[in-house]
């Protein structure tokens, strides 16, 4: 199945409030189009960036967790067969040996207090690492290290804050990196006409959470759609507060592939994340899997949005499925802001 083309507006846009400040998780998400040119990178930061990418920079390491490192996995992986130097995105206390005085270190925390962030933060400023923080404030924002501390505007979930921290994290990699800047404003637009095309067709995002509920996604994505694939499990965990799977093509087929025959998986539904830019041997392997998948008893769903660019697509697929969480967490009663068992881990860790 396929996302369809629609036509007239539905009352999905009627719930619409673009408020600056939204209170409930359904109104963060309805915002994404618009958050993703809410940011525009200063003067200073950008020759701050132009300067170090002229001077041999090592790498680029983002150090973030949760909601808060989804911004550092797309753009690792946007710039995976493109950068001249290594992007990583570090989910971890610790950094990398090879992390040195020579890299730069994008600090990302929502919140500004995340434990594994901050102490990885340390350990680069202790190796000399140039700094950069973005976050709502916090402790991060308390870094007198950082060259350039980007202010996300507070009162979202950090999951909610995506499109804010990635056009942050995404401005600073390509300054850089020295490319060509997206076009964010352009990929807003369309996202936002998206919107009322995803309603009207067979695979609304109330739809498709429908068709999930009672089930355990498993997102499976390939290339750039590995971290959206992972965005996706992530968000039906804290949003809907369900069990979900990602996993990834090539990968799959050397192992997870080998698990669809068990007889305990009645409720086991592979969403295939399908990318216009898959290669031939890629999108063979896609079409193979999704039929072995199928003569095992499983009902695949296949979904794709035609896009113009690889991150218009990622970007649109998250949008999209960011609203079936919700709307799965409506489905099961439950509320998608709250993050309960997060906040007493936080908390219990002191
Ligand atoms: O979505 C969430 O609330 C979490 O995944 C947080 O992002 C995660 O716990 C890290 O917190 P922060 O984003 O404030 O650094």
């Amino acid at each position: 199945m396929d996302l369809l083309k629609g036509g007239s507006y539905s009352v999905f846009l009627e719930r619409v409030k673009m408020t600056s400040v939204a209170s409930d998780m359904y109104e963060m998400v309805m915002q994404f189009p618009d958050l993703l040119t809410k940011l525009k990178m200063d003067q200073d930061t950008k020759e701050t960036c132009i300067r170090l990418g002229n001077n041999g920079l090592g790498g680029v390491v983002t150090l973030g967790m949760g909601g808060s490192a989804i911004a550092g996995l797309y753009v690792q992986a946007l710039f995976l067969d493109s950068s001249p130097i290594p992007i990583i995105a570090n989910r971890e206390y610790i950094l990398p040996k090879y992390v040195d005085s020579n890299w730069c270190a994008i600090a990302v925390s929502y919140s500004g207090n995340t434990e594994e962030t901050l102490t990885a933060c340390n350990e680069a400023i202790k190796r000399n690492c140039r700094l950069f923080t973005v976050g709502s404030g916090g402790k991060l924002s308390q870094k007198s290290e950082s060259l350039n501390k980007i202010k996300i505007p507070g009162g979202y979930q950090p999951r909610a804050a995506f499109p804010l921290l990635f056009s942050a994290v995404l401005n600073l990699v390509e300054c850089l990196l020295g490319t060509e800047p997206t076009d964010l404003a352009e990929i807003s637009e369309t996202l936002s006409k998206r919107l009322a095309q995803w309603e009207n067709s067979r695979l609304a995002p109330r739809t498709v959470a429908q068709d999930l509920a009672g089930k355990i996604p498993v997102f499976i994505g390939s290339r750039d759609l590995v971290p959206v694939a992972y965005r996706a499990k992530c968000q039906i965990n804290e949003n809907a507060k369900g069990m979900a799977f990602f996993s990834q093509i090539p990968e799959a087929n050397h192992n997870e592939i080998e698990s669809f025959v068990d007889k305990n998986r009645s409720n086991i539904k592979p969403i295939f994340l399908r990318s216009s830019y898959e290669d031939a041997r890629i999108k063979k392997r896609i079409d193979i899997t999704t039929s072995l998948y199928e003569e095992e008893g499983f009902s695949p769903v296949r979904l794709s949005i035609e896009s113009s660019s690889k991150i218009e697509e990622m970007l649109a697929l998250t949008y999209y499925l960011d609203l079936v969480s919700v709307e799965l967490a409506h489905i099961r009663g439950v509320d998608p802001l709250s993050v309960e068992r997060i906040s007493r881990l936080k908390g219990e860790l002191g």
